[in-house]
């Protein structure tokens, strides 16, 4: 008679599966910020009852959130009952320099579209528009407060961006630079801030670009910045030194990508420069936020991060040729010029 011996498990490998396929941490980390829990801690450890109180939250509960939080590394219980913030948890201020707190809305129809993921891997499609009946954009402009929160994390990143992005290039050399799909201008207000020779124009949809003036104002920038509301895939404002695209491109697929690089080089003069700043997707293994992103792109707008060859070959198409590769602590920024 045969013994049969049972296969070997990798038991550390189903549980490392676990903790990787969790989506209760990423969900907590947000309800947190939305209760604006890290704000309270500024001063130093504080006990539940006390961040409850403040957050007009109920104490077990908030316990339990900070301690499942703690184990992450994301706050510590310094005591019983006591919290105080660690490394991980101090973006999530408001007052943080590049604060992450508004980074992560709990957009309820994002959370449908994933729920419904595997729509986009069947078929390459967003899950978005599957579920909505419409595309993000259209969705956005029918919902103001889904709208500004999605502004807001948009905000979150463009601080990040900010620190990042203006030390690695000479901005000044531009001498006026029009920020496509610029949002409400919270980039080319930093910019402008910190470059006082540069002009600038905020390029957006008409809803969107309603909130620039206000956030240029903040800037202390207004003189020096046109707000214009149109559509990137119609006419957007020609003859300036410099065009931004930061993370526009990989919204769209490539028909639509094509068409977008073909209206900024009509709107670009010979010696314009084109700047893309966005993940650019790398081959292999190793940890590539692009990647990550890649997915959030297909499953909320059907587009995608794209290799440095791709986006080659639709610069081409486009009558546009990328001149080098600024690198950056987070994306690089793509330096392209008319061929
Ligand atoms: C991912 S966000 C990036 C915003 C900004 N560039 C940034 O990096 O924070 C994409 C932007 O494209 C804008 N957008 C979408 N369709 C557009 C269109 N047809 N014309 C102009 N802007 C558009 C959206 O309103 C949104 O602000």
């Amino acid at each position: 008679m045969t013994v049969k011996t049972r296969p070997r498990i990798d038991i550390q490998s189903v549980f490392r599966l676990t903790e990787l396929a969790d989506y209760i941490i990423p969900f907590t980390i947000r309800a947190i910020c939305d209760l604006g829990v890290a704000d309270h801690l500024a001063e130093g450890p504080r006990t539940v009852e006390e961040l409850a109180e403040a957050t007009g939250t109920h104490a077990p509960s908030l316990h339990r959130a900070l301690r499942a939080l703690a184990c992450k590394g994301i706050f510590t219980e310094t005591e019983q009952g006591v919290f105080d913030l660690t490394p991980l948890a101090q973006p999530l201020r408001s007052d943080h320099p590049v604060s992450l707190r508004a980074a992560y809305p709990l957009l309820v129809p994002d959370i449908e579209a994933w729920a419904a993921f595997d729509h986009s891997i069947r078929t390459g499609q967003a899950s978005f528009d599957g579920v909505h009946g419409r595309g993000y954009w259209e969705y956005m402009a029918d919902h103001p407060d889904d709208s500004a929160r999605f502004d807001a994390s948009q905000q979150a990143a463009t601080r990040l961006e900010l620190r990042t992005s203006l030390p690695a290039y000479d901005w000044a050399a531009l001498r006026t630079l029009v920020d496509v799909g610029g949002g409400n201008g919270a980039f080319l207000g930093g910019i402008l801030a910190k470059i006082p020779s540069l002009r600038g124009t905020v390029f957006d949809l008409p809803h969107v670009v309603a909130g620039a003036h206000e956030r240029l104002a903040d800037y202390g920038v207004s003189e020096r910045c046109e707000v214009v509301g149109g559509s990137f895939f119609e006419e957007i404002p020609a003859g300036a030194g410099g065009y931004l695209l930061k993370r526009i491109l990989y919204g769209w697929d490539d028909e639509h990508a094509l068409a977008l690089l073909r209206a900024v080089r009509k709107a670009m003069r010979q010696d314009s420069r084109l700047l893309i700043l966005e993940p650019v997707v790398r081959t292999g293994n190793e940890f590539d936020v692009g990647k990550l992103y890649d997915l959030l792109l297909l499953c909320m707008v059907g587009g995608g991060a794209r290799s440095q060859e791709h986006i080659e070959g639709l610069l081409a198409e486009a009558g546009l040729r990328l001149e080098r590769t600024v690198p950056t602590l987070m994306f690089p920024i793509l330096e392209i010029v008319p061929s």
